[in-house]
């Protein structure tokens, strides 16, 4: 199993793993068409979620049609490449006719410039960095292509540093909400599809120049439940071999709760982040709860 767990390398001051590193040429090519949509997000901030919800949307609510492959096909992962189990982004991508949609992980500097020159419709989902962390570290120790995440306590450290996977969490969240007037980003947070999903669907139907019925409307809502994709095989990642995700030590669908950072932070681990917190978002005031 170890085997697959990829160093990470820099590329213009972000870690990524190795194999984007090596492939960050051809990355950085890529030019979409100007009808495609960019799904970002840093890593395990409701990815899975919106992909769902957005070829929900494009499909009327087809759930048939909607399992007609795993996520990382029918929504391939931009930066993704062998030989990474998870099958190759460009590669998919390509072979598609567009409009296609893209998920990526990539920071908003490191985004291919042809999303910005065709102006593509890009959705930006943030989670609040504390069940963030949580999920990134349960993620971790099961996606056996990630570094090891280590002890709890190092983890922390290792988040608040920015030297995981993707990089900084909080660069990641301000380097999209900066730009999201000018780059007409529809930026969302998890916290609020979790309080209120019917409202949040219908922002997403509205951005997409969507316009469907109530009772389509509906039946997405209950399709994007998290118990609902949890048991659906195209949306819960059990199609990606046992070898390289160990669900043994934790299902990809996890819990999908607002606040289960109180179950994994001790009080004084909470505050020495909430100070490093004020710190690293002092320039920026981006409305994230914590609890609903
Ligand atoms: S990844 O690997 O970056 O694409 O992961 P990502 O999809 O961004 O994040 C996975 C977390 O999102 C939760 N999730 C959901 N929560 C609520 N409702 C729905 N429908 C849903 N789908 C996925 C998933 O359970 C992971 O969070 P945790 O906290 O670990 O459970």
């Amino acid at each position: 199993g170890a085997f697959y767990r990829f160093p990470l390398v820099e590329v213009r001051g972000v870690p990524l793993m190795s194999l984007i590193a090596q492939n960050w040429s051809s990355i950085w090519a890529f030019c979409p068409d100007p009808s495609d949509l960019l799904i970002a997000t840093y890593p395990k901030a409701g990815t899975t979620w919106v992909q769902e919800i957005v070829d929900l949307l494009l499909h009327s609510g087809d759930a048939e049609i909607c399992r007609r492959a795993p996520t990382p096909v029918r929504i391939p992962f931009l930066e993704i490449t062998s030989p990474h189990p998870v099958p190759s982004g460009l590669d998919f991508i390509k072979a598609m006719k567009p409009p296609r949609f893209i998920k990526t992980h990539l920071p908003i500097q490191l985004v291919p410039e042809g999303f910005w020159e065709n102006k593509c419709k890009v959705i930006y989902v943030a989670r609040n960095a504390k069940d963030n962390m949580v999920s990134y570290y349960h993620f971790d120790q099961m996606n056996l292509t990630q570094p090891d995440p280590g002890p709890w306590e190092e983890y922390v450290q290792k988040f608040m540093k920015g030297t995981l996977s993707w990089g900084s969490w909080y660069d990641h969240v301000k380097g999209y909400w900066k730009e999201r007037e000018k780059r007409n980003i529809l930026y969302l947070f998890y916290e609020d599809m979790k309080e209120n999903p019917r409202r949040e669907i219908l922002r997403i139907m509205q951005y997409l120049d969507l316009s469907l019925s109530d009772d389509i409307i509906d039946k997405i809502i209950n399709l994007t439940s998290f118990q609902v994709m949890k048991d659906n095989p195209m949306a819960n990642y059990s199609t990606i071999p046992k070898e390289v995700f160990d669900f043994s030590i934790s299902p990809f669908m996890r819990k999908g709760e607002v606040g289960d950072w109180t179950n994994h932070f001790t009080p004084t681990q909470s505050q020495m982040f909430d100070e490093d917190y004020a710190r690293q978002m002092a320039d920026m005031n981006i409305p994230f709860r914590t609890s609903i």
